[in-house]
Parts: structure tokens; C-alpha cells; sequence
């Protein structure tokens, strides 16, 4: 264990230079710095950097310990070997043992060839304690450079991924692979590239820049988080929320559901997360009165807020990574239902509707909902409703509750009297609204607390959550299996 001062004059300056950026300033404790590999194949004594090509090590983040390690590729590639593997492993356990968060930059050519079966095993080291670490530390990847083959996988179980654009390219699969195999001709960018991932796959939680703010998203992550499961997420100074916007009365009418958080949390405080994919649902960290909540809302902008498979799945593991992490969940409804059709049915929405589901009927953290507009159906009960386990349900006055939306309603329940008066339609509708969809309906049998006015509703869920903070209670709940 060796404390580093700057300045450092080797290839390992750069990423040293990361991993203290990343950390508070001065905090850096380097580990394994004289670390080499031992191979004496193909030449390879010729080529011992120091560090075997990663820099390890523990530091501070808002003041509280993180382990981490920063790929180098001026050495060997960034190539993962059997000693490069073992330093990566050593800061997980030191994190799993610590109670502390582990945070990888990860720029590499991936399993280092001259190492065979070893550099492989190197991986599956790093797995498993991925996987153990699963829901007790948060783990944040941060991906700087090239991530190939089943080096993809150790990212893709940590919680958080971000990307680096233009720099970062996560494939299992190679472009002279692909192309030896199908023949397809695809650039590095188009097989795996920040846009590829931040819109299209779902693996990317955030895209930066470049990589100072790449560094910056993940300690502004991590201010969201605890240390581990055993520890309250850490709590701030209150900020006033954003005006709560009018939303449009006419439900069809869409709404940038963005600006609706903006009203209920403190001010800028807000971090979505996979914002370009499956963006008919919106998760993302923020704190109301100090405290950080996730945020899971229905966007009516895309797809009319209709749930699908995408949204289903990232809603799914955002929830649980709330609640491994205990943080509170607020949960905004406006949600004509899942998305029909063929194409959903045979891809398995089914299967993947259930993973929301169970998610949220599973979460032990305060979990506080409110709807604003409509919610229907299945999808109702879903978006934590009171059934599944939500400790307060609050509707706008407007909203509109049911199994299903008043046209496809009269259409099942009259169709005998509209086949003999088609003109009664609308008036057939009109008493269905009234009958069965007002949120007075639902508050009278207690699947609703309370029907609030918008410009309540930042008080309403702030006092809710306070009211809330002895349901915390430190232990392991579950891990943050990916999906
Ligand atoms: C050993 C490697 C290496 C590797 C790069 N290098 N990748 N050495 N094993 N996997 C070495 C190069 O030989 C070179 O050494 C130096 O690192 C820099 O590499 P360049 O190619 O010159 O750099 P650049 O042009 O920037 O290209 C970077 C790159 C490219 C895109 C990462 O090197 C590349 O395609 N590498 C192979 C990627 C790959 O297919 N990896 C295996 C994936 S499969 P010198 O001595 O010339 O400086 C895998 C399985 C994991 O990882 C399974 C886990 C379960």
C-alpha cells in the first residue's frame, strides 16, 4: 500500500490522473502500483509496465470511502491478465468487505492474449464478485475506451454504466467478426457505440461528453446512494422544487411528464437515467426536502405513456436498485395501459410486464404514487398502486381510474344498445366517466388516500416520505439482478 502524490512521470499517468479526479482531491491510496505480470510466453517478460495495466486503489467520494480501478490502455491494451484481473478482484472484496462502493473506468482490449484460459478465469473472477456484490455495495462502471467480448459482462451486472462518447464501444462481438460471420460491414460506433447504447440496447444509464463529465455523472451518482445496503442514502440541505406545471386537461393531449418532477423535487436535482431508451418511462434519481427518492414516471410524449417491454424492464431494475440501496420511490401515473399488439405479445410482454410487477409488490422502501391523469388496467395496478403494496396513492382531482379507457368500455359493456341507437354513445360515455372513473370511486373503497390538488402534491409526498423515515432499516434485501 503506497500513498501517491503527484506528479507521476509513467504510461500509468493518465488513468492515475482519472482515478484522482474521480476522488475527493487527495484522497487516492494506490494498491498493487509494482504488480506485473509473471507470463514468460511470446516475449512477454519483454513487456512488465507496472501495474500490469490497471491502476487499483481506495479513495473518498463526498467524503466517504470508494474503491476503484482505472484501465490503462498504454499498457499491454489495457489487456486483462491474471495479474491485472487479480488486483480488479482484490478492490472488489476490499469494497464487499469495506461496506463501500466500487467504481471501474474500464478502457481495454479485453482478455489478454497471451495469457489464454487464464485471462478468461481473470473474467470470471471478476464476475462472481460482481454478482456477490450485487445489491450490498453500489458498483458503477464508467466506460472510457473499448469493452469487448465478455469483457461487456462485468459492466453490465454493476448498477450504473456510463459512456464515454465517441471513445466507449461495448460489443460481445467485434466489427471483423461480425462481418466474418454474417457479413454485415458495421463501424465500431454503429455495433456498439454510445448512441447504440443509450437509445437502442438499454445498457447505458448515462452518455457523457467526455470523460471529465463521464467522472463528474458518477459521483454525482454515488451522492445518491449510500455506501451499501447497511447505510441510509446520504441526506442534503433542502432545495425548493420547480412551479408545477398545468398539464393538459384533454388526455390525449401530451406533456413532457419531466416538468411535473421538476414540481415535486428539489431543484435540479433531478438525474434521469437511460433517458434515450424506452423514454415512455422515466426513472431517475433526486431528493425532495433533501432526501433522495427514485423517480419512476409514464411519459405521455412517447408511445402515450403506454408501458411496453423496454419500459417495463428498465422501470423493473431501476426499482430494485432503489430498493437494494433504500431509496424511497415516487411514483408518477399516467398510463393508458400496455402497449398492444402482435409484435409485444410474441416478444414476451407478458413475461417482462411481470418483472415491473414483481419489482415494485417485492420493494420494501417507502413507496409513495401519484396520479395525474389516467391509469388503466393492468397497468394501473402496476405502477405501484395500493394493491401491490404502496404506502400512500394520491390522485389529482382529473384523473381517470379504470380498467379501461370510456370508449373501449361502452364498446364491451352497451354493445347490444349502441348496436340499436348508435347515437347514445356519447351519452353511454359521458355516464361512464362519472360512474366509474372519477378518483372519488377509488378513494371511497381506500385505493386512494387522497385526491390532492397539483399545487399540493410537492407537500403531499414530501410530508408522506417524512412520516415514512423509520421504514429504513439497514440489511441486504436483495441483489440487482440485470435485466
Ligand atoms: C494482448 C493486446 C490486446 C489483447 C490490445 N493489445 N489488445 N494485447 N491482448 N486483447 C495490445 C496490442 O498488441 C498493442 O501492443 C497495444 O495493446 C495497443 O493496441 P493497438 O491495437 O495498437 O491499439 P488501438 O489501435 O488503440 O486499438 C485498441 C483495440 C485493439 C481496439 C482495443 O487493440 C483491439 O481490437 N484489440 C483486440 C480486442 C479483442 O478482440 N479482444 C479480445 C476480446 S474477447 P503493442 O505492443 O503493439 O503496443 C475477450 C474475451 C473476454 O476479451 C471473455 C470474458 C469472459
Amino acid at each position: 500500500m503506497t500513498e501517491v502524490e503527484p506528479p507521476l512521470v509513467d504510461v500509468r499517468d493518465d488513468r492515475l490522473a482519472r482515478a484522482k479526479a474521480l476522488v475527493d482531491a487527495g484522497s487516492f491510496t494506490e494498491f498493487g502500483s509494482e504488480a506485473r505480470h509473471q507470463v514468460h510466453a511470446f516475449d512477454m517478460q519483454r513487456k512488465r509496465p507496472a501495474g500490469d495495466g490497471v491502476v487499483t486503489g481506495v479513495g473518498r467520494v463526498h467524503g466517504r470511502p470508494v474503491g476503484l480501478f482505472a484501465q490503462d490502455p498504454t499498457a499491454l491494451g489495457g489487456s486483462l491478465g491474471a495479474v491485472h484481473a487479480g488486483k480488479i478482484a482484490r478492490i472488489l472484496d476490499h469494497a464487499g468487505r469495506a461496506r463501500c462502493p466500487v467504481v471501474g473506468l474500464l478502457d481495454s482490449g479485453g482478455a489478454r492474449i497471451q495469457e489464454g484460459v487464464a485471462a478468461l478465469d481473470g473474467y470470471g473472477e471478476i464476475f462472481r464478485r460482481n454478482v456477490a456484490l450485487s445489491g450490498r455495495v453500489p458498483q458503477v462502471s464508467v466506460v472510457l475506451g473499448p469493452c469487448a467480448g465478455g469483457a461487456v459482462y462485468s459492466p453490465a451486472l454493476t448498477d450504473i454504466v456510463i459512456l464515454q462518447r465517441d471513445r466507449a464501444h461495448m460489443f460481445v462481438t467485434g466489427p471483423r467478426v461480425v462481418k466474418a460471420v454474417t457479413f454485415e460491414d458495421v463501424s465500431l460506433g454503429d455495433l456498439g457505440g454510445a448512441d447504440v447504447h443509450g437509445r437502442t440496447s438499454g445498457v447505458a444509464s448515462l452518455v457523457a461528453e467526455d470523460a471529465e463529465q463521464a467522472l463528474e455523472l458518477a459521483r454525482r451518482v454515488l451522492g445518491y446512494l449510500p455506501g451499501s445496503c447497511w447505510e441510509a442514502p446520504p441526506t442534503y440541505a433542502p432545495g425548493d422544487p420547480g412551479p408545477m406545471p398545468a398539464v393538459p386537461e384533454d388526455h390525449r393531449l401530451p406533456y413532457d411528464v419531466r416538468d411535473v418532477i421538476a414540481g415535486i423535487v428539489d431543484g435540479g436535482s433531478f438525474l434521469e437515467l437511460a433517458a434515450g431508451f424506452a423514454a415512455n418511462v422515466v426513472v431517475g434519481f433526486a431528493r425532495i426536502d433533501g432526501q433522495a427518492v427514485g423517480v419512476v414516471a409514464n411519459q405521455p410524449r412517447v408511445l402515450a405513456g403506454c408501458l411496453d417491454i423496454d419500459a417495463s424492464e428498465k422501470a423493473a431494475r431501476f426499482v430494485r436498485m432503489c430498493d437494494a440501496f433504500g431509496v424511497p420511490l415516487v411514483t408518477l401515473v399516467d398510463v393508458p395501459g400496455f402497449l398492444p399488439g402482435t409484435g409485444q405479445e410474441a416478444r414476451g410482454i407478458i413475461r417482462k410486464g411481470a418483472k415491473l410487477l414483481y419489482a415494485y409488490a417485492e420493494a420494501t422502501v417507502p413507496r409513495v404514487t401519484v396520479i395525474l391523469r389516467k391509469a388503466f388496467g393492468g397497468a394501473y395496478i402496476v405502477m405501484n398502486s395500493k394493491s401491490l403494496g404502496a404506502d400512500a396513492v394520491f390522485s389529482w382531482p382529473g384523473a381517470e381510474i379504470a380498467v379501461m379507457g370510456a370508449e373501449g368500455a361502452v364498446d364491451v359493456i352497451y354493445r347490444r344498445e349502441l348496436e340499436a341507437d348508435p347515437s347514445r354513445r356519447d351519452a353511454l360515455i359521458a355516464r361512464y366517466r362519472d360512474e366509474a372513473m372519477a378518483p372519488h370511486i377509488p378513494a371511497e373503497r381506500l385505493s386512494i388516500d387522497e385526491v390532492i390538488a397539483p399545487a399540493q402534491t410537492r407537500a403531499v409526498v414530501a410530508a408522506t416520505l417524512r412520516s415514512l423515515a423509520g421504514v429504513w432499516q439497514p440489511g441486504f434485501r436483495h441483489d440487482n439482478l440485470p435485466q
